[in-house]
């Protein structure tokens, strides 16, 4: 599927923690260095429970939302306003549009295929909390899936349940795509008889079905990666995390996760807001600025923090 389609730009998504891990601030700073270092960068504040990222650029909310584009029909790329930051634009969400019953599928597929066609090099798209299908959808969208966590239990668990939804419903929509949807939901409903008691068994047991279910799962889900990045540290001791988590998400749930960077507490972050200046900007040389610069790059290139052996 993903052959036919007219991607102009790299995606990449934040979403998967609970709400102030800090993915908006994250988003916002990794979009503004992207930025800063010329790159054609459209940030999309897809929050629709609190759509902030605007506060992050010390800017008021936009007048101008995707409620224009669904009922005034106009054009993503009209939708762009200035974030203040050269190269950078920010396209904000509205409280339908993502929400349940909020568009139609069909809808979604539009804004979706829009998306992929805007024409600028990154398109870093910010997703709120919780695990309806429009949020998961679109963070399956993007090329590349980061998910933002804090050293604490709350946020982890949260993270692999997101984690958990985010992989079913990717295994649902590529079966489906394949005419073999049920197959998995069947197997779910069945799998105390079964013997399914993680994801990782559950495909197992689908991939047993048949040689083309195999395949399939073979072909489309072995380059499934997740990329996680652990934020608000208050200590060298607590970066180990990252390890732990991304071990996890590779233990039971049989999924590729990249540890892309960890970044420390700042208390300017709350500052720069209050101030409504740029973090990057006004901090750029900070050791947090530092991580969010080495993020990025671990990014761009495919790259992951390593700890011990
Ligand atoms: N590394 C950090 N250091 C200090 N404060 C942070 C950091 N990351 C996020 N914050 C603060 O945490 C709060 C929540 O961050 P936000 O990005 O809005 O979280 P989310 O988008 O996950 O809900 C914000 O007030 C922000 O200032
Ligand atoms: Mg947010």
């Amino acid at each position: 599927m993903a052959s036919f389609k007219k991607r102009h730009s790299e995606i990449w998504a934040v979403g998967g923690g609970k709400g102030g891990v800090g993915k908006s601030f994250i988003l916002s700073s990794v979009g503004s260095h992207l930025a800063l270092q010329g790159k054609q960068v459209v940030l999309l504040d897809a929050d629709l429970g609190g759509a902030n990222l605007h506060t992050f650029l010390g800017m008021n909310k936009p007048a101008i939302s995707l409620t224009d584009f669904f009922d005034d029909k106009l054009p993503l790329s009209e939708l762009i306003v200035d974030s203040g930051v050269d190269n950078m634009g920010l396209l904000t969400g509205a409280i339908r549009s993502l929400a349940p019953n909020g568009i139609k599928h069909t809808q979604k597929l539009k804004l979706f295929r829009h998306i992929e066609e805007l024409e600028t090099e990154y398109v870093l798209i910010d997703l709120g909390g919780g695990i309806h299908f429009n949020t998961l959808d679109t963070f399956l969208l993007a090329d590349k899936m980061i998910m933002v966590v804090v050293p604490e239990i709350i946020a982890i668990e949260n993270m692999y349940h997101f984690l958990k939804n985010v992989f079913y419903r990717k295994l649902t929509n590529t079966l489906s795509a394949y005419g073999l949807k049920d197959i998995v939901r069947k197997a779910w409903q069945n799998r105390s008889e079964l013997n399914i008691t993680s994801l990782k068994e559950l495909v197992d047991h689908l991939k047993g079905l048949s040689k083309r279910v195999e395949d399939i799962i073979n072909m489309e889900l072995s380059n499934f990666t997740v990329y996680i990045v652990l934020n608000q540290i208050r200590n060298h001791q607590e970066i180990i995390i990252g390890n732990y988590v991304t071990s996890v998400c590779m233990k039971y749930f049989d999924l590729k996760a990249e540890y892309a960077g960890y970044i420390e507490y700042d208390s300017f972050v709350s500052r720069c807001i209050n101030e409504r200046q740029l973090y990057m900007k006004a901090n750029s040389s900070s050791s947090c600025a530092k991580e969010i610069k080495r993020l990025t790059r671990n990014l761009l290139e495919g790259k992951h923090i390593r700890i011990g052996n």
